[in-house]
């Protein structure tokens, strides 16, 4: 291969490196040259700007009625948000039976109980692995918490502790609180509130 030829390619690839790298970071009034535009220019239409296409001259369609927003309740009442007007609110809203119960104790055992443990004293195996934050709900300031509270907070989260309204649906969530509610008191309560059934099983505390 001639001499002149080596040459000439040094020459041209100077001259394409120089052209490409040359010019980084120095500014232009020009529009950059686009080689692959991707999908970065579409027809399409900003929001509130206005469009021929529809009689009323608007391009935003008014949504369809009954529209939900994302991660908004499907309703404003207690059942959806625990909330009576503007005060958390107390209860239960869903009819509660042996099956309803079994429920809510599977739910918590899959969705509470790695952190707040199985009793409810904030023990879980979470913690050991750093989660030290995590809430003993036999506290009393748990049990004496209004129900709607709680169920805001597993709707949406507290602080430290995630939001498991998308895990678990509106009606587990209240099976969770009933369940949660007879962990409280399996916790506290006193023997002669047990039925004399229960009582007879209990050996006496050593002396
Ligand atoms: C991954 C761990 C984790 C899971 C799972 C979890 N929690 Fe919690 N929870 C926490 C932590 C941490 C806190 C303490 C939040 C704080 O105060 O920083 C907490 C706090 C709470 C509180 C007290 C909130 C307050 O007002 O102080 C309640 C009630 C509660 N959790 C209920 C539940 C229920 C019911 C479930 C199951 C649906 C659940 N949590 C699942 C970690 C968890």
């Amino acid at each position: 291969m001639p001499m002149r030829y080596f040459f000439l390619s040094l020459a041209l690839l100077v001259f394409a490196l120089l052209a490409i790298a040359g010019f980084r970071g120095s500014k232009t009034e020009n529009r950059p040259i686009e080689i692959f535009p991707d999908m970065d220019h579409q027809a399409k239409f900003k929001p509130q700007t206005p469009s021929q296409f529809f009689a009323n001259g608007s391009a935003a369609r008014m949504p369809v009625d009954g529209t939900i927003a994302k991660g908004m309740p499907a309703q404003n009442d207690y059942f959806s948000t625990g909330k009576m007007g503007d005060k958390w609110g107390d209860g239960i809203p869903i009819e509660m039976d042996e099956a309803a119960m079994h429920r809510g104790q599977e739910r918590y055992a899959i969705n509470c109980a790695i952190c707040h443990g199985p009793v409810a004293l904030g023990d879980g195996i979470v913690k050991q692995y750093g989660l030290a934050t995590i809430a003993n709900l036999q506290d009393p300031r748990i049990r004496y918490m209004a129900d709607g509270e709680i169920f805001n907070t597993i709707t949406h989260g507290k602080a430290t502790m995630n939001a498991y309204g998308a895990n678990v649906s509106i009606e587990d969530r209240w099976k969770i609180i009933a369940y949660l509610r007879a962990l409280q008191r399996s916790q506290n309560t006193v023997l002669a509130e047990l039925p004399e059934s229960l009582r007879a099983k209990l050996t006496p505390a050593a002396k």
